[in-house]
């Protein structure tokens, strides 16, 4: 299982910003992996007015903090947040996900595995290695199931960095990217397994 992620929230704009970027609205169920506070959550919920939003987050403190903060904010009958582990979970009612935390060597599978078809997934900062996202408001990347494999390394460097590059130039500017976390000993073994199989 991935560490704790990041210790990266998402501010309120940038919260609204990644709704309407991938609109969601009323016929929406949103899930956030990795909820912390479950402020993606609530304004899912309260601002987008989305069908359900469900969090997951293994953190039994920050469980306990979003669940007061959904009954706060008067959304507890749309919201729902799940303790565990989002890997261990359902999530076939998702119709958009949030992962805002680090890639591991089965995310790719996990999500392709468990989500349906047409489901928007939104990562931060990055596709997940060697997928072509569908669309991207930088920071956020949207990609939709079913994945779209970047056929060479090149064409994937192209969606991520927006300029032409191969392996080389990734990594020599993700080392001083200060927007860029997944940790740089993991992409090499990503890399090798999105690329030759
Ligand atoms: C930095 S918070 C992000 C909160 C919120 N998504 C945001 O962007 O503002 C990341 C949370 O993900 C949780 N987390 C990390 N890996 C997880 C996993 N595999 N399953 C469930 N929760 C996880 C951590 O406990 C932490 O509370």
């Amino acid at each position: 299982m991935p560490g704790l992620g990041p210790s990266k929230c998402l501010s309120n704009r940038y919260i609204r910003k990644m709704l309407s970027f991938a609109d969601a609205g009323e016929q929406d169920v949103f899930y956030d992996v990795g909820c912390g506070a479950g402020q993606l959550c609530v304004i899912a919920a309260k601002e987008f007015h989305v069908k359900r939003a469900i969090g997951i987050d293994y953190h039994k403190a920050r469980v306990r903090m979003a669940r007061k903060n959904v009954r706060e904010a008067g959304v507890g009958d749309r919201v729902s947040i799940r303790p565990g582990y989002f890997e261990d979970k359902r999530l076939s009612d998702a119709t958009i996900v949030y992962y805002g935390l680090t890639e591991g060597d089965d995310t790719v599978d996990v999500f392709e595995e468990k989500l349906q078809e047409g489901c928007k997934l939104v990562t931060l900062s990055q596709p997940f290695v060697g997928i072509i996202p569908t669309r991207v408001d930088y920071p956020f990347y949207l990609s939709v199931i079913p994945f779209k494999r970047a056929k060479t390394i090149e064409e994937w460097v192209r969606a991520v960095l927006f300029r032409a590059g191969g392996y080389d130039e990734l990594k020599e500017e993700l080392r001083a990217d200060p927007d860029y976390y997944t940790d740089l000993r993991t992409l090499p073994r990503l890399m090798k397994k999105r690329f030759q199989g």
